[in-house]
């Protein structure tokens, strides 16, 4: 039995604010020298890597992933956030305008969520032809150990009634479908099954009435439709962001640990070792 540890480095919600923020950009570049010098294989980004929906921060993310030598398909894993689909300013501009019917809006959505797909297609797929859209799985063989990462799309298009501040998620029945199947859990049950979306499974959860509101507006609206599907793979971990806290949690055997902010604590981020036995050590770790 080989007993190697698997290094994999968690950040979320990057919230980049484009090429002329240099302090957010040194510390990415910070983070990633760190990640690279401490032998971390495999990096996961748990999305809003952009703070306004916009193209020139996920193009600074490739860049930096590139110079640092952690833009290939097994070396990080990315997905998209609320922030990176979603521009609240212009929907509502266009809503107010327009008033579109929402089957437009979500056609709308569709297309920029395709556009991600193509920008990180190489993180997507490991082959050229293969398919570059939500959900994705990827396996990985280490020597010690195969881990599948099964990716999921949680955002939800913009509604202003049922999804005023864009940031409610949702997965889709066709993603729920397409990994539920037979042939899909089959393919897992080899493998240490990590589970990515961009929402939390827990927000606050308190009793006050104020988070409770906010709750509404930033929760996984199909928690656990995901959770059931969660189970059905037989997931270890579930990684997330949105809800900018570093936490980790566990739903009725799996634990959930949400990435926080690198935008708010660009030293911090979640490490996990797993062992050729699928044992796994989770810690947040703090840069000097
Ligand atoms: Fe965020
Ligand atoms: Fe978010």
């Amino acid at each position: 039995m080989i007993t190697e540890e698997i290094k994999i480095a968690h950040i979320s919600d990057l919230h980049l604010s484009g090429i002329k923020d240099r302090r957010q950009l040194g510390d990415f570049d910070r983070l990633l020298v760190h990640f690279k010098a401490t032998g971390c294989d495999h990096l996961v980004i748990s999305g809003d890597l952009s703070n306004n929906a916009d193209q020139e921060d996920w193009r600074i993310v490739r860049a930096k992933l590139e110079l640092h030598g952690f833009y290939r398909w097994d070396k990080t894993t990315v997905i998209a956030g609320n922030h990176d689909l979603i521009n609240l300013e212009e929907e509502m501009r266009f809503y107010n305008a327009l008033n579109p019917l929402p089957l437009v809006r979500k056609k709308v959505f569709d297309r920029r969520l395709k556009e991600f797909c193509l920008f990180f297609q190489e993180l997507i797929t490991g082959e050229k032809q293969g398919e570059k859209s939500f959900p994705f799985i990827k396996i990985i063989k280490y020597p010690s150990l195969r881990i599948a990462f099964t990716a999921l799309n949680s955002v939800y298009p913009w509604y202003p009634a049922e999804n005023p501040l864009g940031a409610r998620g949702m997965v889709s029945p066709g993603q729920l479908r397409a990994l539920g199947k037979e042939n899909v859990t089959a393919s897992l049950k080899e493998c240490f099954v990590i589970g990515l979306c961009h929402h939390a499974y827990k927000v606050y959860g308190t009793d006050s009435l104020i988070d409770q509101a906010f709750d509404w507006t930033m929760e996984l609206k199909n928690r656990e439709e995901f959770l059931s599907l969660m189970k059905v793979l037989r997931a270890k971990l579930v990684l997330h962001g949105h809800f900018h806290r570093f936490q980790s949690y566990v739903v009725d055997g799996i634990t959930f640990i949400n990435g926080g902010s690198f935008r708010y604590s660009p030293k911090c981020y979640s490490e996990l070792l797993i062992d050729g036995e699928g044992n796994c050590k989770q810690s947040f770790v703090l840069l000097p």
